[in-house]
């Protein structure tokens, strides 16, 4: 057996300087569960210095190339937390060539080229550790790949973007405005550099597209994936949604539908009384529905500092185990063995079958509703209620909203493109959807 084990880590910001406080932190306890040395040998990073003011003792490395690190010898696992899909892939592609084991946050890379990296780490004989990529510190990687390997992942819904969730549930609670919460966000260090990815739902599609390639054995091309993010939602829409019983969650949603997968990422209405609903804040979770199984919730923080470090770290430790014990690669880096993992069929958003919520400004008058739930007959959607708002004396919009019975997202959109054409709203008709029997 190996009597020392080391590692490196490439990126000193905001994760980076996590995993080595906790490292530091924590040896004296990290020491007695592992029967070899767990040395953070080198850190890489431009400045040399760590966003979080870490300071590391002598022992420890710092150097400003990334390439230092890959090539010394010495070092067997390399963390890269320097995210993006540039230079991390660069790093990461000649560090595998090197033999070294991955371990990575970098859900943008695995979601858009994953295919590539798991497939040359396979060929390496190299393994890669990507907790902390989907939903912080959420053991939801291992779980899938090895707790569940014996049952069979029918669907998943996941609260996967800490900061949005910060926004919706500050929207809702507070009645806060979008940029004050992203804002505070921001400050808490659970956006994105460019939080762009984490309000326009790319962050979170991301992770939904690296479970649903994982729980059932597919390839799952990131463009095929329906994406929208939480920059429409209002808090009119927050408001309706509280009356008919539900919250707005941005969601993550993926389900084996025969031959075919059903996988989108979108603000969704979901009953209060179900469990995701109470997931608030910065706070992550991930339902899984197995065959076996039944419902499975995991639940913890998704975004941040120590949380996400505590996976990195977690992976750095389970790959350094299989390493002195000379098992690396027992387990397939996909969950599945790479010759069985073929492209999945998605389907395209607008043939999945919903229930919808129509917000509509629309002028006080009469003959208005006759004419929308016309429209709405015409198509056969069903409506199951509506609000209308009290009326606004000076002739302004009003909002009209409705909750339809599940139809065909095809037929809504084609109703609601009619209903414009009436000339009766204020706004482009604007709908969510609605996950009941979640
Ligand atoms: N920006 C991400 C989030 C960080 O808010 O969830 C974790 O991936």
């Amino acid at each position: 057996m190996k009597k020392k084990i080391s590692f490196g880590v490439i990126g000193f910001g905001t994760v980076g300087s996590g995993v080595v406080k906790l490292y530091l932190d924590n040896l004296d306890e990290i020491k007695k569960k592992l029967p070899f040395d767990l040395r953070l040998k080198t850190i890489a990073e431009k400045t040399k210095t760590s966003k979080e003011g870490i300071k590391t003792p002598r022992s420890i490395k710092i150097t400003d190339d990334a390439y230092e690190l890959i090539n010394d010898p010495e070092i067997d696992i390399v963390v890269e937390l320097v995210g993006g899909k540039t230079f991390a892939k660069d790093f990461i592609i000649s560090a595998v060539k090197k033999g070294k084991h991955i371990v990575t946050a970098n859900k943008a890379l695995l979601a858009e080229a994953g295919d590539e990296i798991f497939g040359l780490c396979e060929k390496n004989g190299v393994e890669i550790g990507y907790e902390a990529s989907v939903a912080g510190v959420i053991p939801i990687i291992r779980s899938i790949k090895e707790s569940l390997a014996g049952d069979r992942v029918e669907n998943i819904y996941g609260i996967i973007n800490g900061t949005c969730n910060y926004i919706l549930t500050k929207m809702t609670e507070e009645g806060k405005d979008f940029d004050e919460a992203l804002k505070e966000a921001q400050k808490k260090g659970y956006a994105e550099a460019d939080p762009t990815l984490d309000i326009e739902g790319i962050d979170a599609g991301h992770k939904i597209a690296i479970l649903t390639s994982l729980s059932f054995g597919k390839k799952v091309d990131f463009k095929d994936i329906y994406i929208e993010g939480i920059t429409k939602v209002t808090n009119i829409d927050i408001k309706f949604a509280s009356q008919f019983g539900y919250v707005i969650k941005l969601l993550g949603i993926s389900k084996k539908q025969g031959d075919r997968i059903e996988v989108r990422l979108h603000p969704t209405l979901i009953p209060k009384t179900h469990p995701l609903a109470s997931v608030r804040m910065e706070y992550n979770a991930v339902f899984v529905k197995g065959y076996a199984s039944g419902s499975i919730l995991l639940y913890g923080k998704g975004a941040g500092m120590m949380p996400t470090a505590s996976a990195v770290l977690g992976d750095v430790i389970s790959i350094a185990r299989n390493i002195a014990n000379e098992t690396v690669a027992t387990v397939p880096i996909r969950g599945y063995i790479s010759k069985f993992i073929d492209k999945g069929d998605i389907l395209n958003v607008t043939d999945i079958v919903s229930k919808y919520f129509i917000r509509l400004m629309v002028v006080d008058k009469p003959g208005i509703l006759a004419k929308i739930s016309g429209i709405l007959g015409k198509k056969n959607i069903s409506i199951a209620s509506v609000i209308q708002e009290g009326r606004n004396d000076e002739g302004g919009a009003v909002p009209l909203v409705i909750i339809t019975h599940e139809t065909q997202e095809k037929k809504l959109r084609d109703a609601l493109k009619e209903i414009e054409k009436l000339n009766i709203t204020f706004d482009k008709p604007a709908f969510l959807r609605i996950e009941e029997s979640l």
